[in-house]
This record gives structure tokens, C-alpha cells and sequence, in this order.
């Protein structure tokens, strides 16, 4: 791995823990204005300083975040049909020229493996490995589940390894019972998990341990972290459980005090 992939890699993966937690707002690039993200800096903003990185795509980076801010950004460099739509028909929407002016830590993709449009996805990140791997650049990859998908550790190993078969520098998937396997899938590339729908708090902070406890090194959240009615203290717990080691309970208590 070339001193610049390595680089913008340790922005993100803390290098004194090992671990990381990014902030994930890009849903509006396929759901429109979410719930939680209509004046997406307004919720945001505030957060930033509990993140080590920010998920979000170049438009709402340029409308809602300032440029002064110190956060590593992981572009969200694919999109094209919404949600009315068959989501895994994505192309590329950002080139890595944009993505080097903008200055990005990460660019990212979803591969839907088992979907309509399994074979463009994998070639959507196939590219974004090229170019990355060109101008040292790493790319995290989401593992997109369908509408009719299994969530279990057979399909999101296989599709977490499929995905870094073809050379991603992160995964990102999704918890399942037996997570282990899914990481052990993996190798050396770090793992992350994504929120999904919103969870009671208690219930997100007890799905990162577990992430964590199976050799995840972070999560990517979005819902459960924006769309609690505490995001402030939501993030802090979910830090302190990443970095600080807190128990459930311990980070529980912080986001009811926070
Ligand atoms: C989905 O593909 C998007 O990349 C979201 O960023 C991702 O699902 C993480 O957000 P959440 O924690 O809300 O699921």
C-alpha cells in the first residue's frame, strides 16, 4: 500500500485505537430529503466532532458542509435510480478527479451482489479500485442488501468478500448473528457496519458492541445516530463504546444523561 492510501487510511481508522466511526448522511442520494437530513447541516454540523469521518455525497458536502471543516470525507461517488426504482442499477456519478478536489479521504460505492444489476455494480467498484489505487485513494465498499435478501452471515460474507476480492480497502455491511464469519471473510480488510433502520438507542448501542466484539473496527452510522432524538448524546455513547471501550450499559447511560 503506497504512503498516501496509508495516509488518508489512518484519518480515518484512528491509528491509537485501531477503530473508527463514521458518520453516514448520504441517503439522500437514492431517498431524497430524509428524515433527519431535510436541513442536513443544521442536524449534522453539531455532530462533526464525535466523528473521525463523514459519509456524505459531493452535493450536500458543497450545499450543507463547510469547507473549513477538518473531518475526512468518504465521497459517495455512486448513485442513479431512487428508491422508486431498482436501486442496484447504479453507475458512477463523481469523477476521481472531483473526488481529489474535494480533497476526500475515501470514495465508496454499493455492490449488490445477488441483484438485477450485480455484474455494473461489481464494475462500478472495480473502477473506483483503479482510480483509487492510482492516485492513492482508498475505497470502502457497501455491501447493498436488496429488498428480498437474506441478512445472514452466508450472503454478507459472501458479498463482503466478493468485494474485497475485487480490491476494496474497507467493507462496510451489515450485523447478522455469527457476524465473526463475515469478518473472518474479510481477511485483513477492515470491516465496519452500517445502522440501518432506526433501533431504539439501547438496541444500536448493543449492535455496535457486538459488531465490535466480532472484530468489526467501527461502524458507518447514519439513522441511528441523526434520527435519535438525542443525536448529540447518541454519537458521544456510540464513541465512547468504540473508543473508550464503555460497556453498553456505561454508553446507554451516557446518551440518557447527554
Ligand atoms: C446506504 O447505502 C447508505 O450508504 C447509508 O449510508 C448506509 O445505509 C448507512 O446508514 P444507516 O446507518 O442509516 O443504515
Amino acid at each position: 500500500m503506497n504512503w498516501g492510501m496509508k495516509n488518508r487510511l489512518s484519518r480515518i481508522i484512528q491509528p491509537d485505537t485501531g477503530r473508527c466511526l463514521m458518520l453516514a448522511v448520504d441517503h439522500g442520494y437514492f431517498q431524497g430529503p430524509t428524515t433527519g437530513l431535510r436541513n442536513l447541516g443544521a442536524t449534522v454540523n453539531p455532530l462533526l466532532p464525535y466523528a473521525d469521518a463523514l459519509m456524505i455525497t459531493r452535493g450536500a458536502l458543497k450545499g450543507w458542509i463547510p469547507p473549513e471543516t477538518g473531518k475526512p470525507i468518504i465521497l459517495r461517488v455512486s448513485g442513479g435510480p431512487t428508491v422508486l426504482k431498482e436501486l442496484s442499477n447504479e453507475l458512477v456519478t463523481t469523477t476521481i478527479e472531483d473526488a481529489i478536489r474535494i480533497n476526500a479521504s475515501a470514495i465508496t460505492c454499493s455492490v449488490y451482489i445477488g441483484a438485477e444489476f450485480e455484474k455494473e455494480t461489481i464494475a462500478n467498484l472495480a473502477q473506483l479500485v483503479n482510480d483509487g489505487e492510482k492516485y492513492g485513494i482508498p475505497v470502502l465498499s457497501v455491501t447493498a442488501v436488496g429488498r428480498d435478501m437474506a441478512r445472514d452471515a452466508r450472503f454478507l460474507g459472501l458479498a463482503s468478500r466478493v468485494c474485497v476480492e475485487i480490491g476494496a480497502h474497507i467493507i462496510k455491511t451489515y450485523y447478522c448473528e455469527g457476524f465473526e464469519q463475515v469478518v473472518e471473510a474479510c481477511g485483513n480488510v477492515p470491516v465496519v457496519i452500517a445502522g440501518g433502520k432506526k433501533l431504539p438507542e439501547k438496541e444500536a448501542l448493543e449492535m455496535a458492541a457486538g459488531a465490535l466484539s466480532c472484530g468489526a473496527v467501527g461502524v458507518d452510522m447514519g439513522r441511528n445516530i441523526f434520527q435519535s432524538d438525542k443525536p448529540v448524546a447518541m454519537i458521544k455513547a456510540v464513541r465512547a463504546l468504540i473508543h473508550e471501550k464503555k460497556s453498553v450499559d456505561e454508553a446507554y447511560e451516557m446518551y440518557l444523561n447527554g
